[in-house]
């Protein structure tokens, strides 16, 4: 596997548990930084924590135990398809590979049939260029745009019709595949 995070970065990968309060506090304040300008779902501290409890929140800290990043298989739906997101690094952190390595980490932790991903302007091109396919929206289950009403996205009202998000909807399964084979 192409080796993602900075040569000599002190930021490490961790998987918290329900009793690490701190952390699951932390990144719910970061994802909440993100959620306020439209580019995510908020994430509550019991949400993060149900999600922890399976193994499937990752974080990035530093060597203060500073939460720097975040990545989670937010939702089961039904069908055996999961959804990443909670996809977050503090802007100071971005492009040094600690999203990267968050998505990777995930990914080779979940037991998932498919994951999905709603992609916005900063995530869709590097899910695609890791391998990710864009999906019909009319694919997905409709418990899907559930959170959709309380999204703070910008652009709902210019919406197709039939169209429920104003994200694109992307396929990460290929990219377990491309990860197995080393190509990410
Ligand atoms: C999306 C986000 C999590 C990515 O994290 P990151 O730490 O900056 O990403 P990385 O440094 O690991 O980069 C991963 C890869 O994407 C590439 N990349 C990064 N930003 C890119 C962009 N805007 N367009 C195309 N490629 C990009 C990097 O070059 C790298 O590819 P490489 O390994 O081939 O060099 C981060 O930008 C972020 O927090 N954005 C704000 C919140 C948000 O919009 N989240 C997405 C919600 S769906």
């Amino acid at each position: 596997m192409k080796k993602s995070l900075q040569e000599g970065s002190h930021i490490k990968i961790v998987y918290p548990e329900q009793k690490d309060i701190l952390l699951l506090q932390q990144a719910s304040v970061l994802i909440t930084l993100f959620a306020e300008m439209g580019l995510m779902i908020e994430q509550t501290v019991e949400t993060l924590s149900a999600m922890a409890a399976q193994g499937l929140l990752a974080l990035a800290i530093d060597e203060t135990n500073l939460v720097v990043g975040s990545a989670a298989i937010t939702v089961h739906y039904p069908g055996g398809v999961s959804e990443f997101g909670g996809w977050a690094v503090l802007q100071q952190h971005q492009k040094t590979g600690v999203g990267k390595e968050l998505l990777i980490g995930l990914l080779k932790k979940t037991k998932a049939k498919k994951i999905i991903a709603f992609g916005n302007h900063n995530s869709t091109p590097i899910f695609l260029k890791m391998g990710g396919k864009v999906l019909d929206q009319k694919s997905l289950h409709p418990d899907a745009f559930v959170p959709c009403l309380t999204c703070n996205c910008k652009g709902k009202e210019k919406l197709q019709g039939g169209q429920k998000c104003v994200d694109t909807i992307v396929d990460l399964t290929p990219i377990i595949k491309q990860q197995k084979k080393g190509k990410v």
